[in-house]
């Protein structure tokens, strides 16, 4: 198999991406710096990037864990914060969360050890809409939905157009439900920052058409068959 495909199905990066980290000299194989971009891995070759053994999974495999929140989406922490991956502990197969969910986000977050569905669906131009259940304090007005809906400038750029409406008002506080297509960093925080609501939480209940459903807290559960078809078409892999 072709190194750059070889690295891509491990999860590194994007096949262009993999390329890049060759040019760089981070790539390794049988310990030895790899120059070629089009090298073939043997079935006895050693593949390490920035020393780290790299594997292709033989069989894949997909989850998806409702994520509460204090957890950190990444595999280490500095701060000695809990991370998802002890939430996910004993699935015996290694895998990798898909995408993330910041600390105090709680919700639906995907699992695999499919590194090259994984890369697509993370793309920064490949966008799945994903939906999340939002309160805020205090009453958010039809005027100030549709400031959301038309796309807030966030660093001096627009965001996409996306959906928002009002689920819920009670206790002083609103409850809105918001898709959005896009990935930037705290986005749906950053949307209520900018029309100067307090979040008081954050979920995310769907990713294009999978649902979180009942699944409880902390809990996981595997991907039905279909659900699994579902995110394949997604990708155009058929
Ligand atoms: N938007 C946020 O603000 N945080 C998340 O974790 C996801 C989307």
């Amino acid at each position: 198999m072709r190194i750059n495909k070889y690295l891509a199905l491990a999860g590194i990066g994007s096949r262009r991406k993999v390329e890049e980290y060759i040019l760089n000299g981070d790539i390794q194989v049988n310990d030895k710096v790899l120059k070629e971009l089009s090298y073939d891995v043997k079935n006895k070759d050693i593949v390490k990037y920035k020393g780290k053994i790299v594997e292709v999974a033989k069989n894949y495999e997909y989850y998806m864990l409702n994520k509460p929140k204090g957890y950190i989406t990444s595999a280490i922490d500095n701060f000695d914060r809990k991370t998802v991956m002890n939430l996910v502990s004993d699935i015996e197969t290694r895998v990798f969360p898909i995408g993330r969910l910041d600390y105090n986000t709680e919700g639906l977050l995907l699992f695999t050890n499919d590194g090259d569905l994984a890369n697509r669906i993370m793309k920064p131009n490949f966008s799945i809409p994903k939906t999340y259940i939002c309160v805020v304090e205090g009453e958010v007005k039809e005027s100030e939905l549709a400031v959301i809906r038309a796309g807030v400038v966030i660093n001096g750029k627009r965001l996409n157009k996306c959906k928002a409406k009002l689920v819920d008002y009670k206790d002083n506080k609103s409850k809105l439900e918001i898709t959005i297509d896009q990935g930037i960093n705290r986005q749906v925080r950053r949307m209520m920052e900018f029309i100067g609501k307090n979040v008081v939480s954050l979920k995310r209940t769907k990713i294009g058409d999978l649902r979180l459903g009942g699944l409880s807290r902390g809990k996981y559960r595997k991907l039905r068959d279909f659900e699994i078809q579902y995110l394949y078409n997604l990708c155009n892999f058929n």
